[in-house]
């Protein structure tokens, strides 16, 4: 079968497992290239096939040889459909784990579920006794409470009074004006239950009653600020009321972990595309502005990039972790830079169809966007047949 793209809205909606493999083996020689980080050896990973998760995944692993279980929700191939990419990142992630000797099982399922939380628990009870890292990087449009049974969705508006900025259709290069209407009715209330900081503090609690946290077990949750051009959609709006949850609960994470001497961190990541961000009005053409900027200055960077410089100059420095003002990691200092922000912001005011290819970098967006996929990856030839069944081996 040869495996081209095919979009759907915002989606595309098959994968290439050799393209896959491909991204994570150069995540992993990125971090081979960075030399050893004195990280945790015992690692959860929660949201560990795509994205910051995925890179959190490859960096401890093949920065500090730690035995690692993920946790995913990907679709597994069937007849005449490919895998979601997540499946295949993960395949391939366990393929070099186990080369390497390393240990790495994953479950997939559900993280906001009892059944779910209960098989990840088993398994680090049998397997690895106690975990010293838990990195949660759960990014869903939707979550059943597993008390409730309530099924929340979350919103990506503004609050109290329509939006109308720039957007860009990435695919045509089409730059246009947005409107987004405010949110009404419980749209905060099922934001905050989907990305708010209820479900960390759920697999945090489940983890300490098991004793199944390490002293001084450290957990992170990755949150996003942003430039006051998308602010109103996202740090101001609903998104934004559960990245404020998400971050308050780190404080009390750290509180219900006194007795063991844990602590609870949200680190800011830059903005990227994932599959996630791309989904969210504005932000993509944010995003190829600040490509543009980053990539001229030289400090652009990829997820693995990011979660590198996190556990190498951040977490496991050997001194204690440097915050700022609200108790949060800061790893989009770079993006954040005030000259950064000044060009993004000029080039913002010009953009138009007409010139956005030229002052953005609307390429790189697309060649990212394509990657998530598996497609447009250096070094694999699409043209040949890719038949074989993929497979996770040690999935639980
Ligand atoms: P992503 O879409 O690449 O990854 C999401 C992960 O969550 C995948 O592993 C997926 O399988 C898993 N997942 C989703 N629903 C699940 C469920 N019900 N059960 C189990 N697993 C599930 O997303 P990305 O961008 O890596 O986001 C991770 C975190 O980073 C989010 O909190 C996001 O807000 C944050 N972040 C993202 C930024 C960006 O620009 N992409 C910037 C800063 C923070
Ligand atoms: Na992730």
């Amino acid at each position: 079968m040869i495996i081209e793209p095919r979009m759907r809205g915002f989606i595309c909606t098959t994968s290439h497992p050799k393209g896959c493999e491909q991204n994570v083996k150069n995540q992993i020689e990125y971090i081979k290239s960075k030399g050893p980080i004195a990280g945790a050896k015992k690692v959860l990973v929660i949201g560990a096939s795509t994205g910051f998760g995925l890179a959190s995944r490859i960096t401890s692993a093949f920065g500090s040889d730690a035995s690692t279980i993920g946790v995913f929700f990907e679709k597994a191939p069937s007849e005449g459909k490919t895998a979601s990419p997540g499946w295949y990142n993960s395949a391939a992630f366990e393929n070099e784990a186990h080369k390497a000797g390393l240990y790495a099982k994953s479950v997939n399922g559900d993280a906001f579920s009892n059944e779910i939380k209960k098989q990840t628990l088993n398994l680090i009870k049998a397997d690895l006794g106690q975990v010293d890292l838990v990195i949660y990087s759960l990014a869903s449009p939707v979550r059943m409470h597993p008390v409730t049974g309530v099924l929340h969705r979350s919103v990506l508006k503004p609050i109290g009074s329509t939006f109308t900025n720039k957007t860009v259709d990435f695919h045509s290069g089409k730059v246009s004006e947005i409107s987004i209407e405010p949110c009404s009715g419980d749209d905060i209330e099922n934001t905050v239950a989907v990305m708010g900081g209820e479900d960390w503090g759920m697999w945090i609690d489940a983890l300490k009653a098991e004793n199944l946290l390490a002293p001084g077990a450290t957990t992170v949750a990755y949150s996003y600020i942003g430039p006051s051009l998308t602010e109103a959609v996202y740090r101001k709006g609903t998104i934004g009321r559960a990245k404020d949850h998400l971050e308050a609960t780190a404080f009390s994470i750290t509180d219900s972990l006194a007795d063991i001497e844990g602590k609870a961190f949200v680190s800011v990541n830059k903005a990227l595309v994932t599959q996630a961000s791309s989904a969210i009005p504005v932000i993509p053409l944010y995003i190829s502005l600040l490509y543009k900027i980053m990539k001229e200055e030289g400090i652009h960077e990829g997820c693995i990039e990011q979660i590198q410089r996190l556990y190498q100059e951040r977490l496991y420095t050997g001194n204690e972790v440097p915050v700022d003002e609200k108790g949060r990691i800061r790893i989009d200092d770079l993006e954040m830079r005030p000259d950064v922000q000044e060009k993004v912001a000029k080039l913002w005011v010009e953009a138009v169809t007409e010139n956005l290819s030229e002052i953005g970098d609307l390429e790189g967006y697309r060649k990212d966007f394509y990657n998530l996929f598996g497609f447009d990856v250096e070094g694999v030839d699409y043209k040949a047949d890719t038949n074989e069944v993929v497979n996770i081996e040690s999935i639980v």
